[in-house]
């Protein structure tokens, strides 16, 4: 089932989102509308905070359905360490049409739950690590731009207002 994907100015983006604690049919159930949710959208990842839902949780896959072993279901994320620096181009899909250059680790260790509760260990680099830091903040509240200089924080939020503002946001 497709979920409607909420957009900036929801009030549930900026919560910080609750550790999952139940691997059984109803994470199984979250998890595949998800997944088809972010595939159609389409994109490489979706955190469960997008879709309304208060958990620790997101799907992440940098070929967007085209390779199943780049699949991942990731509950309660945590960043062990963290190594180098990368700037490059970074969207959201509750932030639709605004990209900006976002500085983000090169390198990640993440210790994170796998849909069945199964303890696994993430060694990540460029892209994958820019995501999984990205799909962290969304469970903490934050969204990509919030990187930003306060300046450009504010033309884009000022953007969005416009937007709203005309009924297109
Ligand atoms: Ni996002």
């Amino acid at each position: 089932m497709l979920l409607p994907i909420l957009k900036y100015g929801a009030a549930e983006l900026k919560k910080v989102s609750s550790p999952v604690d139940f691997f059984n049919g109803e994470l199984e159930r979250i998890v595949r509308n998800m997944t088809e949710t972010m595939y159609a959208a389409p994109g490489i990842g979706l955190a469960a905070a997008q879709v309304g839902i208060n958990l620790r949780l997101s799907t992440v896959d940098l070929s967007v359905g085209e390779d199943e072993k780049q699949f991942m279901v990731i509950c309660n994320p945590e960043i062990i360490s963290a190594e180098g620096t990368q700037k490059g181009e970074e969207g959201c899909l509750s932030v639709p049409d605004f990209t900006e250059t976002v500085v983000r680790p090169q390198k990640l260790i993440v210790r994170a739950q796998d849909i069945r509760g199964d303890e696994m260990r993430i060694e990540a680099e460029g892209l994958l690590a820019r995501c999984l830091c990205h799909e962290i903040d969304h469970m903490n509240g934050v969204l990509f731009f919030e990187h930003l200089s306060a300046l450009k924080r504010n033309l884009i939020r000022n953007r969005i207002r416009k937007l709203a503002r005309a009924g297109e946001w």
